[in-house]
């Protein structure tokens, strides 16, 4: 029994001799952005990037001279200090979509809506030029300006989309629950209500008009 409590005792300080350890000592983290240029390091920092040839389906035109079907559209990093789908952590990324267009249509990300409608995401733009398209499971789309400095609050209900409508990389920080999840089929099937074209050097919002199902009476 005395042995057994000596024991414990010996536990208990080993304990608190660790917390204190922790607790007096500054730790220094492994996980850094460069805010301005929109670059994360440290450990498990995830990639991916979106050429030309992966965005097929999202330009209904066909690509114009000086772009090749390798030509990277955009690219994502992102960290992931959560698992994908587990409730109640975040990821924090950031994108950079370069200037370019496909015909008179500029560079855009593919556009999602989130798997939960209950998760909402942030997005900030630090450089460059562009448009987020929003749009509601109605089709209802609507147009907002992303600038340096433009803080945009996503509702979880809400397709979006970004267009890089300047001549410079659009870099824009997001930040979006582990659980969010993709619908990606839905923009693949229907694509959003606006198209972001240029005209005359600016850009312009057109309406896209859907075919209505027409029922043929014989
Ligand atoms: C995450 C999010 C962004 C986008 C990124 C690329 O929910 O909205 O990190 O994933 O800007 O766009 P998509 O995913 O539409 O190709
Ligand atoms: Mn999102």
């Amino acid at each position: 029994m005395i042995n057994g409590a000596i024991q414990l005792h010996g536990k208990l300080e080993h304990t608190n001799l660790m917390k204190e350890k922790k607790q007096t000592a500054i730790e220094t983290l492994e996980t850094t952005v460069d805010w301005r240029l929109g670059n994360l390091r440290g450990p498990n920092i995830q990639r991916s990037r979106k050429l030309l040839k992966d965005l097929t389906g999202v330009y209904p035109q066909h690509a114009s001279s000086g772009l090749t079907s390798d030509t990277e559209v955009y690219s994502v990093q992102w960290w992931a200090p959560a698992e994908e789908g587990q409730e109640g952590g975040l990821f924090w990324g950031v994108t950079h979509l370069h200037a370019g267009r496909v015909g008179n249509e500029y560079f855009m990300t593919h556009g999602h809506f989130h798997a939960l409608p209950t998760r909402a995401e942030y997005y900030t733009a630090v450089s460059g030029r562009g448009i987020l398209l929003r749009m509601e499971r109605s089709g209802r789309t609507w147009a907002e300006e992303m600038t340096p400095g433009t803080l945009l609050y996503i509702d979880g209900r809400h397709a979006h989309r970004v267009v890089n409508v300047g001549n410079e990389p659009l870099v824009f920080w997001a930040c979006w629950p582990s659980d969010a999840g993709y619908d990606y089929g839905t923009i693949a099937r229907d694509g959003f209500g606006l198209r972001v074209l240029e005209r005359d050097g600016k850009a312009v919002l057109v309406p896209v008009v859907k075919e209505e199902h027409v029922e043929h009476i014989d």
